[in-house]
């Protein structure tokens, strides 16, 4: 089944804060992929480029808290981007794992020493405390702190701040957010390791629909996008009839975990293939891959050629949001990187517009970033240079 391709009516930052509170603006639109023509090259399909808040605004508080989410609306982001995985008493939480030791307190509270252990999720044996050993309950007793507290030091004055957000919550921030910016601020979420929770009897996608329909963002064009690395999940919500548009995460390595544990060896390399991609235009809307798979890395850690994925997505009717676009020169391509190239200066900004620029000239139809203001401004100045 050929998925609805949404566009969203969006609004720089600075137009958000003229508008007036009173009206909201038209909501997402769906068209179907199949009525659409393919871009030329180097052209977005989308009709509108979006910028989506990977994890909220990431680069500037602790990832998935409801603070998050609330700045990068704020500085425009289109789409907040909650990763969803299952408590014990099957609570949809954001979280970009369900090892949570690397997010939370929890490996500082005594009362939750003895919940370590040691689980293989996708094949991966992790030591720490799984989202699936708490309740709902015990889960918000603990408190966010920041991942990268080496990288983005300022975010750590937020450590402990902040709780585990439910989706339910997310779900009211943004209807809330949407009525008060006057713009709809669409939910883009993605369920994490959803296999390993359907072996242990939390399937995450039954609990999905159900707060999308209750939130009343079922329909085909509502703005959202559900995405997923694996691929059985996704054509099932597809045959299962969920209209909301849905994208198929890639990765320029590996292959999706329902695959390899269905004994396949379909890679992301041959979903992503031009072939493929058609495949996965059967059950999905768009497709988000790894930024490498778009504009590849030299072995000197610089910007390559392109290659053909963006056109080749567009020619099977799929919306591209490559990820995750951050402004870090620890993230950044050798040459945009500004400083001596010390260690120290990792966590220094580099010419992450440049970057952004250059994905934005190859056509992709929105941008997943930790760093939202950064994404507006380049799709602004991109944009302003088109007309
Ligand atoms: O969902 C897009 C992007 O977020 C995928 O990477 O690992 O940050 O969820 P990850
Ligand atoms: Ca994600």
């Amino acid at each position: 089944m050929r998925r609805p391709v949404l566009t969203t009516l969006r609004a720089s930052a600075l137009a958000a804060a003229l508008m007036a509170p009173l009206a909201l603006a038209a909501p997402a639109v769906a068209s179907p992929a199949a009525d659409a023509q393919s871009p030329a090259d180097g052209e977005a399909l989308a009709e509108e480029v979006l910028v989506i808040g990977h994890r909220g605004a990431s680069g500037y508080r602790p990832e998935h808290t409801l603070a998050s989410y609330e700045l990068a609306a704020r500085m425009g982001a289109d789409f907040i981007e909650p990763d969803l995985v299952s408590t014990k008493d099957g609570v949809l939480v954001a979280r970009h794992e369900n090892e949570i030791s690397t997010t939370t307190d929890v490996a500082e509270r005594e009362e939750f020493a003895d919940r370590q252990t040691t689980r293989t999720i996708d094949g991966v044996e992790l030591t720490g405390w799984f989202t699936e050993d708490f309740t709902l309950e015990e889960l918000r007793t603990l408190r966010a702190v920041e991942r990268l507290p080496d990288l983005r030091e300022e975010n750590t004055l937020y450590d402990g701040l902040y709780q585990v957000p439910t989706f339910t919550e997310v779900l009211e921030l943004r209807a809330r957010l949407s009525e008060e910016l006057g713009r709809e601020i669409g939910v883009y979420p993605e369920t994490k390791h959803p296999t390993y929770f359907d072996g242990i009897d939390l399937s995450l996608e039954e609990p999905l629909v159900a707060a999308l329909e209750e939130a009343g963002l079922d329909e085909e064009d509502s703005p959202v996008f559900v995405q997923s690395f694996e691929t059985a999940n996704l054509r099932e919500l597809a045959e299962d009839g969920l209209e909301v548009p849905l994208v198929q995460l890639l990765s320029a390595t590996g292959a999706p975990y329902d695959l390899v544990a269905a004994g396949e060896d379909t890679t992301y390399a041959d979903l992503s293939s031009a072939e493929g991609l058609e495949g996965v235009a059967e059950y999905a809307s768009g497709v988000g891959p790894e930024k490498a798979q778009v504009v590849p890395r030299t072995a000197d850690d610089e910007l390559g050629e392109p290659t053909s994925f963006v056109d080749d997505a567009h020619d099977a009717g799929l919306l591209v949001h490559p990820y995750t676009f951050r402004n870090e020169n620890s993230f950044l391509p050798a040459e945009l990187r500004e400083g001596e190239g010390q260690a120290e200066d990792l966590d220094d900004y580099g010419r992450a517009l440049e970057e952004q620029r250059i994905f934005l000239e190859l056509g992709v139809d929105g941008l997943f970033t930790d760093n939202p203001d950064t994404g507006v401004v380049a799709r602004e100045l991109f944009e302003a240079d088109e007309d």
